[in-house]
This record gives C-alpha cells, structure tokens and sequence, in this order.
C-alpha cells in the first residue's frame, strides 16, 4: 500500500469514533474560472485510489465536473491535527455507467439520507411554510443520484503534531510508482 494511504487508512481508524472525520471538502472550478467548495461525505475508497462520493446530478457540482473534472480534496482530521489535500480527477458515475456499483451506495443509505434525493430539485426556490414532500420510493435508484470517484493524482499532507511539524508531498513518478518528498512546513 502506497505510504500516504497507509497513513490515510490510519487516520480513519484513529478517529472511527467521531462521525464529522468523514467530511472533507470538495473544491471545483466552474465555468467562469471561479472556485466552488463544498463539504462531502467520505463513502470509501477504490483499490485505484479514488475516494468516493454520493451526489445528484442536479446540483451545480455536476456541471462543473463534467466541464472540468480536476478538482481539489480538502481534508482536516482535527484529532490527530492532520491535513491531506489531494489533488484528484473526477468520475461520476450513474446508474446507466455501472447500475450495481451505484446501487450498492443507495442501499447503503438510511432512509433519511435516501429521503434528501427525492424532495425536489436542489437550490430551487421553494415555500419555507410548507413541508417537503418525498416523491417518489426508496427501493428505486433515482436517476440523478451518483456516484463520484475522485481520483487522486497527487497528495499534500502536514502534520501539526510535533515540532517541527511533518508536511511530505505524495507524487507518482515517471514509472508510475509513488514517490515521497518531505518538505519544509
Ligand atoms: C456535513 C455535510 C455533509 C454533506 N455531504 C454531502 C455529500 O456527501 N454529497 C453531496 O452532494 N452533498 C453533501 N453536502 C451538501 C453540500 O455541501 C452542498 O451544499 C450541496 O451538495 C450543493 O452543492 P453544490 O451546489 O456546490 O453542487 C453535505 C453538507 C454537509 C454540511
């Protein structure tokens, strides 16, 4: 396993206790050259290392990946004081690319999580004095839900714990392999 994910894989486990160590955030670029950032939910990890992400094709992220899919990972784990950015390519994947991996994340989701995919169309206005309704039935994918699968190409990881602190930057060589620099925090 390549050193930052053996790093990753340590995180993870050293915070399983504290839910809010599986938000990271996602930064994109849209049309006009200007950044996008947003919090995600961390849902595991390919063996090709792409970390995953459920989303909705109706939201504006979608768009925004599909024109330019470089994107940037942001991720703070405020118990052992560690921060990985990867710099990533992003997949989204529907139904229609690959029905039972998606499918597999819908099951995977607690009803209120599945009911957040079917109360309309995101960032469209709506009456705050009436309830949301639910349309449509948990036992079908809904078309717009996805999958993104963020590639990630390179990695900046820094250390706050220890003095000095420990920063390594994670990058694959002309060979394809994994190469580790450490560098000046
Ligand atoms: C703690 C937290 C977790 C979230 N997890 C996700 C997620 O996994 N997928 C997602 O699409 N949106 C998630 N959101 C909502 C996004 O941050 C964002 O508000 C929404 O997806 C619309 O983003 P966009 O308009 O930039 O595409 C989460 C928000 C919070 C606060």
């Amino acid at each position: 396993m390549t050193l930052w994910r053996q790093q990753l894989t340590k995180s993870l486990h050293q915070t399983r206790n504290t839910p809010e160590s599986r938000y990271f955030q996602l930064a994109t670029c849209d049309a006009n050259g200007l950044p996008q950032c947003r919090t995600v939910v961390f849902r595991g990890m390919t063996d090709d290392h792409a970390l995953e992400v459920i989303s909705d094709t109706r939201t504006s992220k979608y768009l925004e990946m599909s024109q330019q899919p470089d994107v940037q990972v942001c991720w703070y784990f405020a118990k052992t004081r560690e921060q990985y950015r990867f710099t990533a390519t992003a997949d989204i994947i529907t139904s229609s690319d690959d029905a039972k991996r998606v499918a597999s994340h819908w099951q995977k989701l607690s009803d209120a999580g599945k009911k957040q995919f079917l109360w309309g169309e995101p960032d469209t206005v709506r009456d705050p004095t009436l309830p949301l309704v639910v349309d449509g039935d948990f036992s079908n994918v809904p078309a717009h839900f996805c999958l993104l699968s963020l590639t990630v190409k390179a990695v900046d990881y820094l250390n706050l714990r220890g003095n000095p602190q420990l920063r390594e930057k994670h990058a694959i060589g002309a060979n394809g392999e994994w190469l580790t620099t450490s560098v000046i925090p």
